[in-house]
């Protein structure tokens, strides 16, 4: 009887896309998938660890899985992506009923692992492939039908100062082009319309032959099916004009950049090693406005950095309201070891970082409102990604500019394009009403 596993993710959307991937390649290796977490004779938590909180809250949200063993003494719980990376045998010290830990560059090895552990029922450690490139497996499995992600690469070689990914994702590892596209020709072929190119610094992408981002996007561009192409993160540093050209040029490619700031200040962005300056990265925000004038522009920002002061911070407040970011992912540092920021001392006090966290929360949600109504009355083509019986907004999809709305409709409509007049707005989401189910 084959096997049935459950994979519960937390994380990014590289962790969304490695689970996926897991999944893919055990259902090829005679593994099936469990509808539920009490139906598996499997479990695969898939962890992140790139803030001190994603790693609380995997490790409160596994400290019970004895009490699952007991009531399955044959159930196999594994713990992978960035924690198995971090902690490797620590973790099993932590939860002692886990029983294989596996690193991000270890994950194809899953099965094996598996068939292992079923047999011999002993406690695995994988974690020794953290700079090995992976694999070109190709596993067919998706988590939906029309949109998927692809992976351009791993790793990521900037050593933010106060970033762990380098640590457990290892060195920055391209894929082929080649594989790529026959990737993303596969998933045309499949009928699907949407997809999203990840990795930690998409602009610093470089396969053989010379090949670069923007030429990636390019070729991509002329396969046939796909329709829309994201992409995501976008380094300050090597972001270029080129690359907003062809955002603009490429009828495929959306107008949506997600370009992570962290601080207003040169001086913190200095001793985060972020290799740009606020002034740089001010003229690369206006230089894409330009360029896109429809186009929106998203962000990260860490707040509290060490020796962060209220004029450091004030310069980050401005920057974003010049900027006029659509969207901010905003967060309070946290050290996270081995980073090398654990040797400044995490000097601003909780209740500094936490006002000014709500500052920006504060500033962010009245930018988002503007930004939003700004769209009220467009015609938006949108791509119908979920259906919620309960809402009252029926359905709920993005725009080529990411953003997300909702509107009346019904199930049929999911994975369609449509267009959307929309009506109001919120800070989180436009409101439309459904024109057409044509482009
Ligand atoms: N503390 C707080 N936020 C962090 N991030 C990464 N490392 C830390 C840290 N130590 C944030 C950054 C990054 C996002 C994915 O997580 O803003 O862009
Ligand atoms: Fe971390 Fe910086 Fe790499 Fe992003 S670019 S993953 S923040 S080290």
């Amino acid at each position: 009887m084959p096997k049935k596993v459950f994979i519960k993710n937390f994380g990014c959307q590289m962790n969304v896309r490695d689970s996926e991937f897991v999944m893919g390649v055990l259902l090829e290796n005679d593994f099936k998938k469990a509808v539920s977490i009490n139906d598996a004779d499997v479990i695969l938590f898939n962890s992140c660890s790139v803030r001190e909180h994603a790693e609380d809250r995997l490790f409160s949200n596994i400290a019970d899985l004895g009490r699952l063993k007991k009531k399955n003494p044959d159930l196999v719980i594994g713990l992978m992506g960035c924690t198995a990376q971090n902690h490797k045998e620590g973790v099993l010290k932590k939860v002692p009923a886990i029983d294989f830990v596996c690193g991000p560059g270890n994950e194809t090895d899953i099965p094996e692992i598996l068939k292992d552990i079923l047999e011999n029922r002993c406690s695995i450690i994988a974690t020794d492939k953290v700079n090995k490139k992976r694999p070109e497996l190709f596993p067919k499995y998706r988590n939906a039908g029309f949109k998927a992600l692809v992976s351009i690469g791993e790793g990521c070689d900037n050593f933010c100062s106060y970033c762990i990914v380098p640590y457990v994702r290892g060195r920055e590892r391209s894929r082929d082009a080649k594989d790529i596209i026959r990737e993303v020709k596969d998933l045309a072929g499949r009928g699907f319309k949407e997809i999203t190119l990840l990795g930690q610094n998409v602009n610093s992408y470089k396969a053989r032959k010379g090949k670069d981002f923007v030429r990636l996007l390019q070729e991509i561009n002329g396969l046939k099916g796909i329709e829309r192409i994201r992409f995501m993160t976008s380094h300050p540093k090597d972001a270029s004009v080129e690359l907003f050209k062809v955002m603009r040029d490429l009828d495929k490619v959306c107008e949506h950049l997600h370009l992570p700031i962290q601080s207003g200040s040169t001086r913190v962005l200095r001793l985060m090693n972020r290799g740009y300056s606020h002034d740089k990265y001010l003229k690369l925000a206006d230089c894409y406005k330009k360029l896109l004038p429809e186009g929106t522009i998203t962000t990260d920002i860490i707040v509290g950095f060490p020796s962060e002061k209220e004029k450091d911070f004030k310069k980050t407040y401005r920057l974003m309201k010049e900027v006029e970011f659509d969207s901010a992912f905003m967060f309070k540092y946290s050290p996270r070891p081995p980073a090398k920021s654990i040797k400044l001392k995490d000097d601003v006090p909780g209740e500094v970082k936490q006002g000014r966290l709500e500052a920006l929360l504060g500033l962010q949600c009245k930018i988002s409102q503007k930004r939003n109504e700004a769209m009220e009355g467009k015609m938006l083509e949108v791509l119908v990604d979920g259906y919620d019986e309960k809402s009252p907004y029926k359905f709920t999809g993005r725009t080529r500019t990411n953003k997300i709305v909702v509107s009346r409709g019904d199930e049929g409509l999911i994975g369609k394009f449509v267009r959307v007049n929309i009506v109001s707005s919120t800070p989180h989401a436009l409101i439309g009403e459904i024109v057409d189910d044509k482009k």
